[in-house]
């Protein structure tokens, strides 16, 4: 089992079974690497706000890890990090004193416990051994017996102890999400619970990596076999690599030629390309480009139709990762702020609004980050919004299109903010389902929400909008 991707225990009828281990806190020793390795992230994580994507890399090369340890530092630590809030309400019940006065340390190593006892087939001695080695002498019987309680009952049989009486709160603890998130995910799915419990399934399981051959650099199938990937079902540049597949070693990647992108990233930037649109055809615009994954397709794309792309973003950091990604491509980049982009009133052809948002759609990518969001973030993001929104159509010529893309489903991010935009009579929807022609299940139109569970893709929202004439 260790070393594999571990399987969920649900209805292993283990409700009342203790099972084998130590009476007594086990003699200290070292942990052994993979453990530690995601205790030490979980403790990233939480003392210093770091990020799980960016710090297990790191991690993992500097003790060294590879292969099977590897994998299993990834599956505790991501694993751990997704379903800390139901773990919290479980460890509630079987200490004997608040989570929040324990020490940050000890919390760390109840939540890896807990998940090694109640989502991985771990067996729970050496779960619960394994926990206590890493914490400190003092903290040792504590943690054993808080284990031990925790290991009376099974997923399962914990999901039905600790979540709330109704059927969205349920949900919300069983597939372990806030509260918040899972009603947004709920109202964005027109109040269905099944598709909402789809929703929330999905952004528990590994994503796929997804590549994106740069228009022109590389052929979309050539990628396919140099990264032993799939083409992907939509976007003529995606690929799909499988699980493990490691894209920074491919030489593709490394020179440029392809990208790490997820599909529907790809998806949205190809539709404002693909709206139909009457005039000129030169002049395009992405409003917030950084770190520049779509100003570099859409720079591919233009380079087939000798149109220039103007990328502004207003972080100068990511204004540089624009520049680095677009480097060769009929791309300039501006840094600046795109509430008020540097660019002549009314001239642009084609506009990508591109805009800074909750992230709820990358929730698969980001394994913390749906504890750390929180429900008030949204008013002043929806807020700016519709600044950009109104900017961008302000941008754009009378019959110019502009694509308004999120990535994210929370209707007070998506159909929200165009909807409040559309009624300043300075734009109209155009069906952007017919600029995805063969995606299925993209809803009553006119804009377009992804999902994880249904196409694969991160949850993106994209409108489509054509400026009126004045
Ligand atoms: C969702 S990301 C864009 C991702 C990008 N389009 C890509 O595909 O790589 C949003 C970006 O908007 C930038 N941003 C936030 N507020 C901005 C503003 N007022 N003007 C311009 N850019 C802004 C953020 O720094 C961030 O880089």
């Amino acid at each position: 089992m260790i070393g594999r991707r571990a399987a969920p225990r649900h209805g292993s009828g283990r409700a009342g079974s203790r099972g084998p281990r130590p009476t007594r806190p086990a003699p200290r020793r070292d942990a052994d690497p993979a453990r530690r390795v995601a205790y030490d992230l979980l403790r990233a994580v939480e003392e210093r706000d770091a990020y799980a994507n960016l710090t297990l890399p790191g991690l993992l090369r500097e003790r060294g890890l590879t292969g099977r340890d590897a994998a299993l530092a990834t599956e505790l630590g991501y694993g751990t990090l997704r379903v800390t809030g139901t773990l919290d309400l479980i460890l509630a019940r079987c200490a004997d004193r608040p989570l929040h006065t324990l020490d940050p340390e000890v919390r760390a190593a109840l939540r890896l416990g807990a998940y090694q006892l109640l989502r991985t087939r771990v067996p729970p001695h050496a779960a619960v051994s394994a926990t206590v080695d890493l914490v400190p002498r003092r903290a040792t019987g504590f943690v054993n017996a808080v284990l031990r309680r925790v290991d009376r009952q099974d997923w399962d049989h914990w999901v039905d102890t600790v979540a709330p009486p109704d059927a969205l709160g349920r949900l919300a603890v069983r597939y372990p999400h806030p509260r918040w998130i899972a009603a947004a995910f709920r109202n964005a799915l027109g109040g269905d619970l099944a598709r909402t419990e789809a929703a929330l399934a999905a952004d528990n399981a590994r994503p796929e990596t997804h590549l994106v051959a740069r228009p022109g650099r590389i052929d979309r199938d050539q990628l396919a076999a140099e990264a032993g990937g799939v083409p992907g079902p939509w976007s003529p540049y995606a690929v799909r690599l499988p699980e493990g597949g490691d894209p920074g070693a491919l030489a593709a990647i490394r020179d440029g030629r392809a990208g790490v992108q997820d599909e529907g990233s790809q998806l949205c930037a190809l539709a404002l390309a693909r709206a139909p649109l009457d005039g000129p055809d030169r002049a395009w615009l992405d409003v917030c480009a950084g770190p520049g994954g779509k100003a570099a397709l859409l720079g591919g794309l233009g380079a087939d139709r000798d149109a220039r792309v103007l990328a502004v973003e207003v972080a100068a950091h990511r204004a540089r990762l624009v520049a680095a990604t677009t480097r060769g491509l009929p791309v300039a980049v501006v840094r600046a702020d795109g509430t008020r982009p540097p660019v002549r009133p009314g001239t642009l052809d084609r506009v990508l609004l591109d805009a800074p948002c909750t992230g709820l759609g990358a929730l698969r990518r980001r394994p913390e980050a749906r504890w750390r969001r929180r429900e008030t973030d949204v008013p002043a993001l929806a807020e700016l919004q519709r600044a950009l929104l109104r900017a961008a159509i302000g941008a754009a010529r009378p019959g110019g299109v502009v694509a308004y893309v999120v990535c994210s489903p929370h209707p007070a991010e998506t159909g929200e903010v165009v909807a409040d935009v559309l009624a300043d009579g300075t734009a109209d929807p155009i069906d952007a389902r017919s600029a995805l022609p063969g995606v299925p299940d993209l809803g009553a139109g006119p804009a377009v929400q992804l999902w994880p569970h249904r196409h694969g893709t991160d949850a993106m929202f994209c409108a489509l909008l054509r400026r009126r004439a004045r």
